[in-house]
């Protein structure tokens, strides 16, 4: 899943989300999907995809206002966006540590905001806008690997 992805449409950003979901399913403990790119690159659209990965039905919505927006499925999701926070520490402030429990996936949109906080075994999607208004680069890592595990197997 790790990789380099180029998408031309916000519904193929989804889907590229929805994969990354599937590949979550199986991991024990709690992930954390920090989301990079800047404004309106298409951090909520792959959240919604993510979403779908994950089992959870219907539309989710941006949390800006809210700072975080929780849905349940075969895992749940906690989607922060931490855009508003003037101060890195608030996310303490909004109980960060309590929503990092096993089966739960925190994406959190704007994570460069507080990547310091963040903890070092994330997985890191980074979206840059490409050559045309309708393209993005996606940079997906730190997903783990389990295939290799189970080769060994
Ligand atoms: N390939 C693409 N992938 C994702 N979005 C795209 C793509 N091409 C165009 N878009 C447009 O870019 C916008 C992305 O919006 P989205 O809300 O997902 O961005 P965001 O990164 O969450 O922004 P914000 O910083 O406001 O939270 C939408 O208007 C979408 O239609
Ligand atoms: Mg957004």
């Amino acid at each position: 899943m790790n990789g380099v992805y180029r998408t031309s449409s916000p519904e193929e950003t989804g889907d590229l989300g929805r994969r990354l979901g599937e590949a979550l399913l199986p991991l024990p403990g709690c992930t954390v999907v920090a989301l990079t790119g800047g404004l309106g690159a298409g951090k909520t659209a792959f959240t919604g995809g993510l979403a779908r990965g994950l089992g959870i039905a219907g539309r989710i919505l941006s949390p800006t206002f809210a700072i975080v927006n929780e849905y349940e499925g075969k895992k749940r999701l906690c989607h922060f966006d931490v855009y508003r926070l003037k101060d890195p520490e608030e996310l303490f402030g909004i109980g960060w540590f309590d929503y990092l429990e096993d089966g739960v996936v925190c994406a959190v949109e704007w994570s460069e905001n507080v990547a310091a906080l963040l903890p070092e075994d994330r997985v890191r999607v980074d979206i840059a806008r490409g050559e045309t208004d309708g393209e993005r680069v996606i940079t997906i890592s730190g997903v783990p690997e389990r295939e290799k595990e189970e080769r060994a197997k």
